[in-house]
């Protein structure tokens, strides 16, 4: 079974069982299957995160349990629960058409919601963590449902305990967010915000007007992965003591840091574009000529593999000149 439309970087890979779920009996019915057959387990949800480097000799679960729920909290709030399977930007978009705010600064970021806690996923000033409530998820070994709440969670940047201790035992199956339905939180930090708000004219934003000015950005500098296959940023933004960001400091004056606790977060698309990376392309795959950090299959042909070993060869330049081991975010199967 092809899992070529299942994943955004759009490479080819074989499944020997392929199926989709649309409720938690029919999820738990395919775990059954895997384990009577003695088969690995691969879940899928928007495929917008995972780079397949092989053919999967297992069972690949797609997820896509749907539907929205509401639940008014107080007069200012809302809890919105989504089901893993909804799109994300489809979801973000329901809660703007129904002024429930707190995922606007969150717009076209491409995946599903059951994705979404996996990597506390973040942009233009807002992680999820900022706004979540629990989520529920199947124990894959006593098939029980359970909830998790913020604090069981463990986000930090990009991580969360779905990709350290809990890491394959959880299947996410629905998340709640805290949502306000008036008084909203205007979150215009992120300097390119400002900017594409000024350029649009726009003095007092709403949430909707933070939305559009994010998608206005993430359209002008990440690739559509309809049209051009990608997983958004390939790698992390390093983070590094101070003593090390002030000598590389003083050989690359340019260099960008900001402050992450005792640490400095470097930009790494930084990093690759001064390591000559930036629009690079070998064989079919490349570097995103306006966004280095996102590795793109640039011909449509590109395999698993070669996207992993074009990541190697970036990881190792960018460790050779600025002595930095950069991390995959990328799910690699
Ligand atoms: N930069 C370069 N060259 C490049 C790319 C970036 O010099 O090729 C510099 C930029 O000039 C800027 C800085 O690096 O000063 C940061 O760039 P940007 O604002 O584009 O953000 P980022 O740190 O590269 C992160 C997230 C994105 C998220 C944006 C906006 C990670 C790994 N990536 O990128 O998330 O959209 O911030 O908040 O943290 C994703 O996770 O898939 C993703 C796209």
């Amino acid at each position: 079974f092809s899992l070529k439309p299942y994943n955004t970087f759009g490479v080819e890979a074989k499944a020997k069982y392929f199926t989709e779920v649309t409720t938690i009996d029919e999820l738990k019915e395919a775990i059954l299957f895997s384990r009577s057959h003695s088969l690995p387990l691969l879940f899928l949800g928007g495929g917008s995160n995972v780079l397949l480097t092989k053919d999967f000799d297992g069972i690949v679960i797609l997820l896509n349990l749907k539907g929205i729920t509401e639940k008014n909290q107080d007069e200012n709030n809302i809890l919105v629960t989504a089901n893993a399977g909804e799109n994300w930007h489809g979801f973000v978009m329901y809660c703007l058409d129904n002024n429930y705010g707190g995922l606007e600064n969150l717009s076209l970021i491409p995946g599903n919601v059951g994705t979404s806690p996996m990597q506390n996923i973040g942009a233009y000033g807002t992680e999820i963590k900022d706004i979540f409530v629990q989520c529920s998820v199947l124990n894959l070994e006593t098939l029980e449902v359970e909830i998790f709440d913020l604090e069981q969670c463990r986000f930090g940047y990009r991580d969360s305990i779905f990709k350290q201790e809990g890491k394959g035992k959880y299947v996410i199956l629905d998340v709640t967010f805290k949502l306000t339905k008036k008084n909203h939180i205007i979150k215009t930090e992120y300097g390119a915000i400002t900017g594409e708000l000024e350029k649009l004219n726009i003095k007092n934003p709403t949430i909707q007007d933070v939305s559009n000015a994010v998608i206005n950005i993430r359209q002008s500098k990440l690739p559509d992965p309809k049209l051009i296959g990608n997983a958004g940023s390939f790698f992390k933004n390093p983070t590094i003591p101070q003593s090390q960001f002030e000598d590389l400091k003083l050989k690359f004056e340019n260099i960008q840091g900001y402050p992450n606790g005792d640490q400095v977060k470097v930009p790494a698309g930084w990093l690759i574009e001064q390591c000559g990376w930036k629009g690079k392309q070998i064989g079919n795959v490349a570097s995103h000529r306006l966004q280095s950090l996102v590795i793109i299959n640039a011909t449509g042909n590109a395999t698993g593999k070669e996207i992993y070993d074009f990541s190697t060869l970036i990881i190792n330049s960018v460790k050779e000149k600025f002595g930095i081991e950069l991390e995959r975010e990328v799910n690699i199967i």
